[in-house]
């Protein structure tokens, strides 16, 4: 490994924790969940730890502590703001739990006529589907066969119908695919829309400017996929949007005066952030920007572009894999490479990498089902019919595929292990297909013998004495 890349992985925590196999044996953790929740960053902690005697409440007492940490969530609201390149005059940044918040309060708040509609698309998660479908009447861009955004139907629909807000992923969850972010910003500025970015799984991968020209007016994100666990995300956009209306949580900190008779809303950001704000989550995103700041943020992007070039042409070699999405070579991609490997369920090959190899991922429809069906091109019939299946409580066989996702400080070594880990598995694949169980309440599969459950549970024990 290289000194830099091992200088890089001393700065986030947990990364030498060993984990046992099915066997007893224990090896380092891979993790190749970073699309789910990465790890901290020490510095991070470092940075909350060194707070945390000073934590107070904010905006409600008046004793030094208090001022202090009300002046630290001030401080990380506006780093942020300025961080993405926004003027924090026009702009604000809105703390909420996570990306599925933020665009839940959009959902909400998002001020529309009558006659207008919302855009999405059908490669969103269901965070950035569901809140605009079930609330607005809602369309949907389509997509290409291989899994990108049909920019030309995007068009068409922003032409044919009144848009209010065209509301898209910056980056794919499942196949890390990057949408043109600025296209598309002029395109919806042009036909008088605004645009919304779904950026969790853009803003830990790429810097994302929104100071000038055609820029997206709205982002969400959340901290535990950017190095800040404790629980704070982020909902950014134009102070105007949130100077009307009546939020949709609403009580402490919300208003300015309240009678038995009259309610006067504050200002946003308090008008948005009902009860009292997540100061140390504030803080931790704050301080997990700072660090890619501090650690020439360009430079990551491009290691973990390289690497996940890297890791395609190297799964590419495991027999029977099938990759979802074009190759990163060809079409902007974040860390992010969902496959399959033909005949193997994909909870098995999960099942089988944690277990024989010590190698943790997703598998399953990665809460973005319509775009998982349209990479597996499953008809309608077969869609429903699996529906069926899981209405009637079955969690067997279901479509979906195993997912791999990619941080800053993930290395070649570990691609190499995922590989042979695959390798190994369509060696075994009868013996393990043999010896492991399907757990038909869960869906997931089971390594013979019942030790590593055991373990498990001292493990979790542990931490309740
Ligand atoms: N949205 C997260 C993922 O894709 C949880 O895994």
């Amino acid at each position: 490994m290289p000194a830099n890349v091992r200088l890089l992985r001393s700065e986030f925590l947990g990364l030498d924790e060993e984990v046992p196999l099915k066997d007893g044996r224990r090896r380092v953790y891979v993790n190749f969940d970073n699309a789910a929740t990465t790890p901290p960053l020490k510095a991070v902690v470092a940075a909350i730890n060194s707070f945390l005697p000073w934590y107070s409440s904010v905006h409600r007492g008046f004793g030094y502590k208090s001022q202090l940490s009300t002046g630290v969530y001030n401080r990380a609201r506006e780093y942020i703001t300025r961080f993405f390149g926004a003027d924090p005059g026009k702009n604000l940044t809105i703390f909420v739990k996570n990306a599925t918040e933020a665009l839940n309060k959009l959902s909400y708040r998002l001020s529309t006529r009558e006659d207008q509609v919302i855009l999405a698309s059908r490669m969103e998660h269901h965070s950035n589907d569901l809140p605009w479908r079930l609330k607005r009447k809602t369309l949907f861009a389509g997509l290409t066969p291989d899994g990108r955004l049909d920019l030309g139907d995007l068009e068409e629909k922003l032409k044919k119908n009144r848009v209010a807000l065209v509301t898209l992923c910056g980056a794919s969850n499942v196949t890390g695919i990057i949408n043109p972010l600025q296209t598309i910003a002029e395109m919806a500025h042009y036909y008088g829309a605004a645009f919304l970015v779904d950026a969790a799984q853009l803003v830990p991968h790429r810097p994302l400017h929104l100071g000038s020209g055609e820029v997206p007016d709205f982002l969400a994100f959340s901290g535990h996929k950017l190095y800040a666990p404790f629980g704070a995300g982020v909902l950014l956009g134009p102070v105007e949007a949130f100077s009307k209306g009546i939020p949709e949580m609403i009580g402490g900190g919300t208003v300015t005066a309240v009678s038995k008779t009259r309610v006067l809303f504050a200002p946003p950001p308090e008008r948005e952030e009902a009860g009292t704000p997540n100061l140390i989550g504030a803080f931790a995103v704050a301080r997990a920007l700072k660090w890619l700041d501090d650690h020439d943020f360009p430079a990551l992007a491009a290691y973990e572009e390289e690497l996940t070039k890297y890791a395609y042409q190297r799964l590419a070699t495991v027999p029977g894999i099938r990759l979802y999405g074009p190759p990163p070579t060809l079409t902007p991609r974040v860390g992010v490479i969902a496959f399959n490997l033909e005949g193997i369920p994909h909870g098995l090959v999960a099942a089988a990498l944690a277990y024989e190899a010590g190698v943790g991922v997703r598998h399953g429809c990665f809460c973005a089902r319509p775009y998982v069906h349209h990479l597996l091109r499953l008809s309608p019939g077969a869609v429903a019919a699996y529906e069926e299946r899981i209405a009637a409580g079955k969690k067997e066989d279901l479509p979906g595929m195993v997912r791999v996702s990619f941080g800053f400080y993930n290395t070649r070594e570990e691609v190499d292990r995922l590989v042979a880990a695959l390798f190994f598995l369509r060696e075994e694949e009868g013996k393990i297909k043999k010896s492991y169980r399907l757990n038909p309440v869960t869906g997931e599969y089971l390594p013979p013998g019942g030790d590593y459950q055991a373990r498990l549970d001292r493990h979790l024990e542990s931490f309740f004495l």
